[in-house]
Order: structure tokens, then sequence, then C-alpha cells
């Protein structure tokens, strides 16, 4: 496993599975001093000064490609965005092959998003162990900074993971957000996980995953404690999984009728982009207990957090 060095320090982040409870609470603390205590401001450092972070997005996104952008600026470093649809992969040049030019440009740290399930490991594997990688998204598997910044978001507005009743709703199959936050919340000892969704829209033996499964949304929303919707991920979709027209929103859609069977004040968490009217209602995505744009702020802490840890042990020469 390339994660973790010999000592247990973190060198590389590529999935949350293998983490212990005080790799995670290092990450979430140390995010937490990157805020003013007074007005909630992100501060300038210059933790990665004279670094070059290298963004490689195979997958569009709005929200990890800028936060990873914003962090690493934040923490001093210089930010190299390429551009995929322009760059030489379109030549046949290898995923290997770009990251090892690119290192030659004397980039140290790697955010990599790609659709194949894997290819942040593989990249791992081959490349100088002297540079970093973080997955920011890897096909249907993992999205550790996802899970990451929703913890903090859970212990800066609840506290503590043990006492919660925690559900995720949705595609959880196609999710890797869904994947990273189950193994994050197991780690920090959640009182109950439970998962919702369509029988097609599961995995096969979820509950193998330690997490109580509900097809019902008004039986699995009732007393829980937060609410973690997911979006239903077309793109990853065989045809034919889905109820046709809203019937999706009918049975699984949080309205406000089903989040009045969740506990008084349930906090709601998604990880964007969101479908309104689809996964969830237009108003319960906007009212105060949604915490959704919190979410995307604390992703630049967090992100800034992992940056920075993981630089910081590559100095240190954890091997
Ligand atoms: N949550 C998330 O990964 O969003 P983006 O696809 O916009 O990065």
């Amino acid at each position: 496993m390339h994660q973790l060095s010999k000592d247990g320090k973190l060198k590389n982040l590529l999935t949350i599975e293998g983490l212990k409870k005080e790799h995670i609470i290092e990450i979430l603390d140390k995010a937490e001093g990157f805020f003013t205590p007074d007005s909630g401001e992100i501060i300038q450092t210059n933790h990665l000064q004279n670094k070059t972070v290298a963004n490689l997005f195979f997958e569009p996104s709005t929200r990890t490609r800028s936060t990873f952008e914003l962090a690493a600026k934040k923490l001093g470093a210089s930010v190299l965005n390429l551009d995929i649809s322009h760059s030489s992969t379109s030549k046949g040049e290898s995923l290997r092959d770009t990251v090892r030019n690119l290192q030659a440009m004397q980039c140290q740290l790697f955010v990599i998003r790609h659709h194949t399930s894997g290819a942040c490991h593989f990249i791992a594997e081959q490349i100088d162990p002297k540079v970093a990688i973080i997955n920011a998204g890897d096909g249907c598997h993992a999205h550790p900074t996802q899970a990451l910044l929703d913890m903090f978001t859970i212990r800066k507005h609840r506290q503590d993971f043990q006492k919660l009743s925690v559900a995720i709703v949705g595609d959880i199959l196609h999710s890797r957000v869904a994947r990273s936050q189950i193994h994050a919340l197991h780690i920090l000892r959640a009182g109950e996980i439970r998962v919702i969704g369509p029988k097609t829209l599961l995995p096969a033996q979820v509950e193998k995953l330690g997490v109580h499964v509900f097809h019902d949304l008004h039986q699995g929303l009732k007393g829980v404690d937060v609410i973690m919707m997911l979006r239903l991920q077309t793109e990853r979709m065989q045809k034919g999984l889905l109820p046709q027209g809203n019937a999706y929103y009918r049975q699984y859609g949080l309205t406000t009728e089903t989040l009045s069977l969740a506990n008084p004040n349930a906090l709601i968490i998604h990880p964007g982009p969101i479908n309104r009217g689809v996964e969830i209602q237009s108003e319960i995505a906007d009212s105060p207990n949604a915490v959704i744009l919190d979410q995307v702020t604390n992703g630049i802490a967090v992100r800034m957090a992992v940056m920075s840890l993981l630089m910081n042990n590559a100095n240190k020469g954890s091997l």
C-alpha cells in the first residue's frame, strides 16, 4: 500500500480505508487552524512556498478542482492546472508519462481526478516516492478529501460522532463519495450508519460495510441526526436502474415531508453538484440546516491541511 510510510505517516492520500482515527483527527484539527477564530476567514500561509501543485482533472469538476487550487495558493504554492482536453493525453500519452513529465517540470504534489477506479493507486506505485499524490476522485472507488471535508463539517456542527445516527441517501452504487464517507464514519465511530436507496442503486452485499440498509426513505430517515444526500450519477449508470419520470424524487427525494421524519434540526449535507427537484427539494437545499455551501468553504481548509501534511511528511523523508 502506497498511502502510509513505514513509520505510519501519510505520504499519499489515496483512500480513507486504512487510515487511523489519529490521521483523520490530525487533518481536521489542522484544517481548523487555517480559519481565523474571529472572522472565520481562511488565512494565507507560506507552508508550500517554492512548491508546485499540479491539478490533473480527467473528469469535470467545479468544487474539488477550484478548492484545491485556492488551497494551494493559500499555502503559497504555485499551481499548474493541466488542461486535459488540450494536453498530449489526446495524442495517446499515458497518465504515468504525463505525471513523469510534470515531475520533470518540478511539480511536487499531484491532485488527480480520473474516471478509472484505482488510477491514483497505480500512479502512486509507479512514481518517484519524493512526490505526493492526492486522489481527487477515481471512478466509483474513492473521494477521500470529500469525505474528510464532510467529517469536518459534521464535527463543526454536531461535535460527537458517537451520538449520531447518519443516513446516506441515494445512488450509493456509483458513489465514490459514499464509500469514503462510510469508511470515515466508521473510523470516527459514528453511532449508526444507514444507507437508503432503491435496490438497483445499492452495491451487492452493502451490509458488509457495516451499515443498516433501507429501501424505504420514510423508514430510513426516522430519527436520524445527519442526512447525507447524493446525486444520481447518471454518467456512470446503465439504463434501467432508475424509476421512470419523477418517480425517483417521489420515492427518494428529501422534501419538507420526508425531512420531518428525521430528528428535529437534522443536519443536511450534500457533496454537490445538487440537482434540485431530483434528489432534494429546492427549499430544503437552501434551508438553514443544509450546510452545503459551508462544506465547500471547509473544503479549502481541509485540502490545505492534507497538502501541508503530505509535503511536511515528504520533507521529513518518511519512507
Ligand atoms: N463534490 C465534488 O466532487 O464536486 P465536483 O465534482 O464539482 O468537484
